[in-house]
């Protein structure tokens, strides 16, 4: 393999102690208490990169977490190519279930465990890998952006890219916070579905009543509720709900049994809806009912519920249109609801989906850049999950080719206990990035 792949294997450790000393710092935008956190870790990444031999780095941000905005001109003639990770994580979650503690970043079994290690803080030390292998010489323009509230939704994203718009330019857009195929198959992700939620209140009655004098005769807004949700899918699990968008899922085989070992679906547990895995994974819509707020079971007396609500989420097939989806599962909603019972629909969350047309030379150096660090074959595979703001950068830069890599993979467990970075990825996609700025360097 080139120069430039052992630069990285030699860069590694000294990489591997700066993404731990970013996995200790706690920062989770979502907890007000911990805020702070957040603009400790955006003064370390600028203090990374500067040591990484960027003298423009600036903190910004629009009234929301600080982002990282750090550049380097492009050589004459060359692109220039934008490096997108985000520096805030989830919460830990139950701390007790914790193997190692979640700030604590520590090894087993060629395992980095901590709360962020993958997800997406080995997204920065991927970039700071690639960068750093180039010394005083990168073959391309590199803009770096590392904003702080992805896991909030990124709020305030529209404004920073219309705030910054030209320093973030870019000709090619690398957002490294997916996943892979496994942890000896990279992937390129090239569709997304989008998402849309919201909250469906079931009302029967002005007050509660005693369930034996009126049991049988009038209905109980908590079964009426559940007879609603009990509409959305068929008896197969198929979704239900007239209006929604289907579209065609990359040839990919995902097998039955893989399904079962990476879901951990409990034996004897079938799985739901008709055809091939990756089209209901990946191209169609998803109905999950997401919450419920009712009488807890502590507090159950023989009482007819007056009223009930349930969060229901939806994802959005790539080519959909997330807010029309809103709308017709609203319509349903509305349309389903048993003996005449009252129905109140409150919208939530909108994310829209993406679908990236992957040809063309700058996704073949991609591949090629995989071929050679990873020995594999790239799999294009699409994407269950939301990256909401995709669809935004294509927005802001109809022109930029934007590839959504990652250093996730299939154990990675992120958002959950136990969150961790196979170290071996970690040297696989920085050796990819750093090949693929090469070739797109040598393009001229
Ligand atoms: N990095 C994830 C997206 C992801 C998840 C990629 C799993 C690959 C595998 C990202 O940080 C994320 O969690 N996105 C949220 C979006 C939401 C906060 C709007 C999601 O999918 O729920
Ligand atoms: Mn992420
Ligand atoms: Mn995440």
């Amino acid at each position: 393999m080139t120069d430039v792949a052992a630069r990285v294997r030699e860069l590694l450790p000294s990489v591997r102690a700066d993404l731990e000393d970013l996995v200790r710092i706690e920062s989770v935008w979502a907890d007000p208490a911990r805020r702070p956190e957040v603009h400790r870790i955006a003064e370390l990444t600028a203090t990374l990169l500067s040591q990484a031999g960027f003298d423009d780095i600036q903190i910004v941000a629009e009234g929301g977490a600080p982002a990282v905005i750090a550049r380097r001109p492009a050589p004459e003639g060359a692109p220039t190519v934008l490096l997108y990770a985000h520096h805030d994580v989830q919460p830990e979650g139950d701390a007790t279930q914790w193997h190692s503690p979640p700030f604590e970043p520590t090894e087993r079994d060629g395992r980095l465990y901590g709360r962020g290690t993958a997800d997406d803080k080995a997204g920065i030390a991927t970039h700071l890998a690639a960068i750093r292998a180039f010394g005083d010489e990168l073959p391309v323009g590199v803009t770096v952006f590392v904003e702080g509230e992805e896991e909030s939704g990124s709020p305030s994203l529209t404004a920073l890219l219309a705030a910054h718009h030209d320093l973030l330019t870019a000709d090619v857009i690398i957002i490294a916070d997916s996943d892979n195929w496994a942890v000896d198959i990279p992937a390129l992700t090239v569709s997304l579905r989008g998402l849309a939620d919201c909250v469906v209140e079931v009302s029967t009655l002005d007050h509660g009543l005693h369930s034996g004098l009126w049991g049988g005769v009038v209905p109980d807004a908590l079964s009426a509720l559940v007879r609603l949700l009990a509409t959305l899918h068929d008896d197969q699990g198929n979704v239900a709900v007239e209006g929604l968008y289907e579209a065609a899922a990359a040839d990919v085989e995902f097998s039955d049994e893989r399904v079962r070992a990476d879901s951990g679906l409990l034996d004897g547990v079938q799985q739901i809806g008709s055809g091939p895995v990756v089209q209901r994974m990946w191209a169609r819509p998803a109905i999950t009912v997401i919450g419920i707020d009712t009488t807890p079971i502590a507090k159950a007396s023989n009482t007819l519920v007056p009223s009930a609500r349930a969060k229901v989420s939806m994802r959005v097939a790539p080519g959909g249109d997330a807010r029309e989806h809103l709308a017709a599962l609203t319509r349903h909603l509305q349309a389903h609801a048993p003996w005449g019972a009252r129905v109140t629909v409150t919208p939530g969350d909108i994310g829209q989906p993406y679908a990236i047309d992957a040809t063309g030379p700058v996704y073949e150096a991609a591949r090629q850049a995989f071929r050679t660090a990873w020995g594999r074959e790239p799999i294009d595979m699409g994407m269950g999950g939301s990256i909401p703001f995709i669809a935004e950068f294509a927005a802001a830069f109809p022109d930029a080719e934007i590839l959504v890599t990652g250093v996730e993979d299939p154990g990675t467990q992120a958002h959950s206990i136990n969150e961790s970075l196979d170290l071996g990825v970690l040297e696989r996609a920085a050796i990819s990035e750093a090949l693929f700025l090469k070739a797109l360097g040598s393009d001229r």
